[in-house]
Parts: structure tokens; C-alpha cells; sequence
């Protein structure tokens, strides 16, 4: 029997599996979340064992576990490959908004819905699935496999950058290999070689020492959320343009030649307004939507708290005003730096009347990798005999922190092989997961070990 066969015939099992995984709630940034998170990273060391991982471990951190796994009988001959992935998912609200409840998944047109389906459990598992397979069908891995898999991917793996430092040998590797991205469309396999970086503020402002009557006290104190309103309003130009000193000093301009290859891959505007229920896409003039998405930066306000939001009106005037605002940031801006800039513009900018405090809550650096190396030409071949098509080269403007990381401190190039896709509702209600990518993922993934092994002609 063959690998592939081997995963057809099983294929309902995974699902069934998947679903299983599915149905933990691993939302890392809650609090109240926390004991499922770590039976999550139990439920995977479990598995890990089942499918034949000769060595399991689950590492405590300050936040959640870090759960690795290895095989290496493959041997010293053979390379050998760290897989990445996490088990951690997003929050799930605005829940009124799911169809099915998140954590319990359900089938629909050939996809499965559920919060952390597409990001990231379902890719992480089709990965368990075709390593079984390969220990099933030939009783070893034709590489060397090592499993690092997080539980604190969404809240910019805080805990994940001293394990790396203090691991790099039992995390040696010859190769990093991650399914966290997105495939170009459907049917288009696609190689991740750049992603975008994030630098994520919380901006507190403090007003009067408590509500106030808004008709004794309004026109002679600063209103916290009009004084929060303004400072939003200073950060970025209505044409997109970031007005903070500075912020685009480290920006590298993209090259004619890579240009060329993004606008090439045939991005569709009109698919993308009508996929979201818009009637026009924005952004920087000159720039192009892939241009836009992957190469340039980006200042966005994820939610604002403050004042009165019930039925019918009151008439009040807030003491305290709330906003989480996030910049996406490319090569070569730096989180840090960025974050630190936009701190003291925004002290420069706050209105008199009231205080402001910022706090910087997590980031991760832009990352490129290259785009030459022999574990990236075996997945392009993995990709392309697996989806019977062209493999695409693409750029994604979401963030995976780890990996520059890997870059910096294993000096091992990073393969990003992802198989959702865009519109998969990932962060969103109803997130979902196609069960046909998840299928052809795991053979994917199998065939991908089998030619990064040292016989292997690619
Ligand atoms: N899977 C995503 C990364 C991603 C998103 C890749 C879109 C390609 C396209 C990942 O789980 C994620 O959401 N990361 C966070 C990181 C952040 C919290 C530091 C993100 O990008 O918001
Ligand atoms: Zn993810």
C-alpha cells in the first residue's frame, strides 16, 4: 500500500480525529481559558504518542505549554526537518455571529467549521496524519522529524523565544517546515516568501475622575473619547498614509522584478470586494492590491471601548476611553522601533484635558525567506505532483513571529507550505477549514518528508 492510499483510506478517521482537537477550547489570550488551553497541549502530546512519536514531551512555560515531539531513527545520514505549528486559536467573539457554536465542529460543504479549523489545528494535525502514514506504511520516516508545536501563536509567542535560545541543539535541524498560511486560491498551491510584522499598542486615555452629566459638565472638560478620536484621526492620512514621524525611514521598496512576480499571480479585486461586501478597495496610490497587502504597511484600530453604548441615549460624558490599534510592518521596520515612535507621537498629539498611557502588548519583525533552497524546491514538487498544478510564489500580509527567529538563532532557511485559504474566516466567525485541502494537505505533507530524504531526486 502506498502512503496516499494509505491517508484515503483513513481519511474519515482523520476527520473525525480533527474534530476531536477541534473541539478544545485553546483560546490563549483569555485568561479564563487557560486550563483548556493545557489540556489542548495534552490531547496533542496524546495523539503524538498514538501516531508513533517515539519521544513526547509537553514544556511547561510562564504562559502555556510548548508541546515538542521527535523521531530520528531515520538516522545521521538523513536530514532532518522541524516542523512548526500551534494549537492555541483565536478568541471567538462576536459568537451571535457563528452559525454553529465554534467549539463544536460541524460539516458543511465539504468544509468543517470551527474557531482554529483553518488556523492553525487543522493544518498541524494533517501533518500528525501523514507522518503516521509514513510510520504505518514503511515502518519509519524516511527523514529525521522533530515537532514544535505552541500555544501562544495569537499572542505573539512571548514564551516561545527563550525555548528556542535554550534549545537550539535539541531543536537542530536541517530545515523549518510550517503550514500557517494561505494557498494563492483554491486550487492554486502556493510557497509563502515574505510576511508582514505587527506592532500592537493599547491606548488608555483617562478623563475626568468619574462620569459626568454631560450637560453640567460638556464644553469645559476634555471628552476621553473625543480626545481618543482625535489622536486615531493624527495617525494616519485618509488615503492610507501613516503620519508618524519616521515610520517609513526602514522601508524597503520592492524591486521591479519581484513586483512583477506578485502582480503576476493574478490578484483579483473585484473577487475580494464582492468575497467581503465591499464596493471599493483603498490604500496607498500607486501600490497595487497585492503590492498593498504584503509589501507596505499598515495602521488599523481593532476595537474601541468607552462611554455609553446601550439602547436609547444618555446623556454622558465619559471619564475613560479604550483603543487597540495594530500596524502590520515590513522589511525591514522593526516592532520595536516602530512601536516606540508611535508612542511619543502620540504623547506629542494627546489633547490637553486628559492622560494617556500606551502600552505595547506584543509584535513580531517582517521576515523574507529565501526563495532558492533544496527543502523549498521539494515542497514545490510535493505541492505540484500532490495539486496536479503550477506551484505560486506569494507574499502574506498576516505574521507568524517565530520566524525570524528561526532565522536569526537555528540558521536554517523556513519553507511556509499552507494550505488555507484567505477567505477561510480565520479570526472571524465561522471560521472554517476545506476538507479537500486538508485531504490533499496530508498527502502533501507526506510526500514533502519523503523527498527532503538524502536518496530522494528532486
Ligand atoms: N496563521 C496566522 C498568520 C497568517 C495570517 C499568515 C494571514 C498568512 C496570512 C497566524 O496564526 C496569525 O494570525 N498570527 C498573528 C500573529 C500576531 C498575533 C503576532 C497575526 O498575524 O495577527
Ligand atoms: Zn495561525
Amino acid at each position: 500500500m502506498t502512503v496516499s492510499d494509505f491517508l484515503e483510506q483513513h481519511n474519515e478517521r482523520a476527520e473525525l480525529q480533527l474534530m476531536e482537537f477541534l473541539r478544545i477550547p485553546s483560546v490563549s489570550t483569555d485568561p479564563d481559558c487557560a486550563s483548556e488551553v493545557a489540556r489542548c497541549a495534552e490531547w496533542l502530546a496524546e495523539h503524538l504518542q498514538h501516531i508513533g512519536m517515539p519521544t513526547v514531551q509537553v514544556y511547561p512555560t510562564k504562559g502555556h505549554p510548548i508541546v515538542y515531539a521527535e523521531n530520528l531513527q531515520a538516522g545521521a545520514d538523513q536530514p532532518t526537518i522541524l516542523f512548526y505549528g500551534h494549537y492555541d486559536v483565536q478568541p471567538v467573539d462576536p459568537i451571535d455571529l457563528w452559525t454553529n457554536p465554534p467549539f463544536e465542529p460541524t460539516i458543511r460543504d465539504g468544509k468543517v467549521f470551527a474557531r482554529g479549523a483553518t488556523d492553525d489545528k487543522g493544518q498541524v494535525f494533517l501533518h500528525m496524519k501523514a507522518i503516521e502514514a509514513l510510520l504505518a506504511v514503511d515502518g519509519k520516516l524516511p527523514v529525521n522529524i522533530k515537532l514544535l508545536i505552541e500555544g501562544e501563536e495569537e499572542i505573539g509567542s512571548p514564551h516561545l523565544d527563550p525555548f528556542v535560545r535554550q534549545n537550539t541543539s535539541m531543536l537542530s535541524c536541517d530545515a523549518v517546515l510550517i503550514s500557517d498560511t494561505s494557498m494563492f486560491a483554491p486550487g492554486m498551491p502556493s510557497i509563502v516568501y515574505g510576511l508582514r510584522g505587527l506592532a500592537y499598542l493599547q491606548i488608555d486615555v483617562q478623563g475626568p475622575n468619574r462620569d459626568l452629566h454631560s450637560g453640567s459638565y460638556g464644553g469645559v472638560v476634555t471628552n476621553p473619547i473625543n480626545a481618543l478620536a482625535h489622536i486615531i484621526s493624527q495617525l494616519k492620512s485618509i488615503d492610507g498614509r501613516i503620519l508618524v514621524p519616521g515610520f517609513y525611514d526602514d522601508v524597503l521598496s520592492l524591486g521591479s522584478e519581484e513586483a512583477q512576480g506578485l502582480n503576476d499571480l493574478g490578484f483579483d479585486d473585484v473577487r475580494l470586494m464582492n468575497d467581503v461586501g465591499v464596493d471599493t478597495l483603498v490604500g496607498e496610490s500607486g501600490f497595487t492590491s497585492p503590492e498593498r497587502l504584503w509589501t507596505r504597511p499598515t495602521l488599523d484600530v481593532n476595537g474601541m471601548l468607552g462611554g455609553f453604548t446601550g439602547e436609547g441615549a444618555k446623556t454622558v460624558l465619559p471619564s475613560r476611553a479604550m483603543a487597540k490599534v495594530s500596524m502590520r510592518l515590513v522589511p525591514n521596520q522593526k516592532h520595536h522601533d516602530i512601536a516606540e515612535r508611535v508612542m511619543n507621537f502620540i504623547q506629542k498629539i494627546t489633547p490637553p484635558g486628559v492622560t494617556v498611557r500606551v502600552q505595547d502588548l506584543h509584535g513580531a519583525d517582517p521576515v523574507l525567506v529565501p526563495r532558492n533552497t533544496p527543502a523549498i524546491s521539494a515542497a514545490v514538487q510535493a505541492l505540484e505532483e500532490t495539486f496536479d498544478t503550477r506551484c505560486r510564489f506569494a507574499r502574506e500580509g498576516g505574521s507568524i513571529p517565530v520566524v525570524l527567529l528561526f532565522d536569526t538563532v537555528l540558521q536554517v532557511p523556513t519553507v511556509l507550505m499552507g494550505f488555507g485559504l484567505n477567505n477561510e474566516n480565520a479570526h472571524s466567525p465561522d471560521e472554517h477549514f476545506d476538507l479537500g485541502n486538508f485531504r490533499l494537505g496530508m498527502k502533501a505533507a507526506a510526500r514533502y518528508y519523503q523527498l527532503m530524504a538524502a536518496s530522494a531526486t528532486i
